[in-house]
């Protein structure tokens, strides 16, 4: 897809990978729609965008509840027509224990990171059937393939997402719709200030910009593959879990468990 002109609407565009992969398309030319709580934090990405002379739209919008992702995709729909792609990053995390979150904070978790993701789709598929043409992008993260102790309800809502593309892959082959999920590794973005994080070192060594998982995400809009893996040489690491689960799981949960316990 040459995405000049195309309609991108991005979750989660306030800050972070979101705000990032809005500046990736809008350099290509494409029309930008900007989505997440924080209206004045999606004003001043719109303000950036505007170089570029291209449609912007801003409209804020909490995905974990369905009513507003119905008002939203009405809006965008009577303004836009139709989407062409629609990328799904909108998420957070609470870092500890399984038996020191409340329940309330752990399905927050599954309905911003899963249940946001399927009321976008929802909201957006009939119209890309229609049009037999799009593709969705949803970012998951390694937590996708890996469950560590002191994430284990984001890696619960990552999981689900990866599961829930798949099975809509294999749904959408033959229709001119593709879905892809892109897994990074740490991301330098806001993330990390939840304040369930706040006694972690903020990121590793390793940990990427949000500009490098942006570039995977305009990939991910043009590819056929399934899950592209951020960085590549980590899908290694996934397949060798699958392959040696009971050599990998041990020495990971190990390692999680140990900065966990030193620092909750
Ligand atoms: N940073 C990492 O290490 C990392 C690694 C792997 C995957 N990821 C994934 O990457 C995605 C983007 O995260 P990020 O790293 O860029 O973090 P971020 O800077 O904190 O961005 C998160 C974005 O999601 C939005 N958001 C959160 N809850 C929302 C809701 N209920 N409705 C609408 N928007 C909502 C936030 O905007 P508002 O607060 O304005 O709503 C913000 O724009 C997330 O799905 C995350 O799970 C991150």
């Amino acid at each position: 897809m040459d995405f000049k002109d195309k309609n991108i609407l991005i979750t989660g565009a306030s800050s972070g990978i979101g705000k990032q992969t809005a500046i990736e398309f809008a350099k290509l030319g494409a029309n930008i729609i900007l989505i997440a709580r924080r209206k004045e934090k999606l004003d001043e990405v719109e303000k950036e965008l505007k170089k570029f002379n291209i449609l912007t739209l801003v409209c804020p919008c909490d995905v974990s509840d369905k009513t507003q992702v119905k008002e939203m995709s009405k809006t965008v729909l009577e303004k836009f027509g139709s989407v062409d792609v629609l990328v799904n990053n909108a998420g957070f995390a609470i870092y500890g224990y399984v038996k020191d979150l409340s329940v309330d904070e752990i399905e927050s978790q599954m309905k911003t990171n899963y249940f946001g993701m399927m009321y976008c789709i929802k909201n957006f598929l009939p119209s890309m059937l229609e049009k037999k043409s799009g593709h969705i992008v949803n970012v998951a993260s390694v937590a996708a393939s890996f469950g560590l102790p002191g994430i284990a309800s984001y890696c619960a809502s990552k999981f689900a997402m990866l599961g829930f593309s798949e099975g809509l892959k294999h749904e959408l082959n033959g229709t001119g719709i593709g879905i892809t999920v892109v897994s990074p590794i740490m991301v330098r973005t806001e993330f990390f200030d939840h304040p369930s994080f706040e006694k972690m070192p903020k990121y590793s060594p390793t940990s990427l910009s949000s500009k490098t998982v942006a570039k995977a995400i305009l990939k991910a809009a043009n590819s056929p593959r399934l899950e592209i893996i951020v960085p590549n040489l980590v899908r290694g690491a996934v397949w060798f879990k699958h392959t040696f689960p009971y050599f990998i799981n041990p020495i990971l949960g190990k390692s999680f468990k140990k900065q966990l316990d030193s620092i909750k």
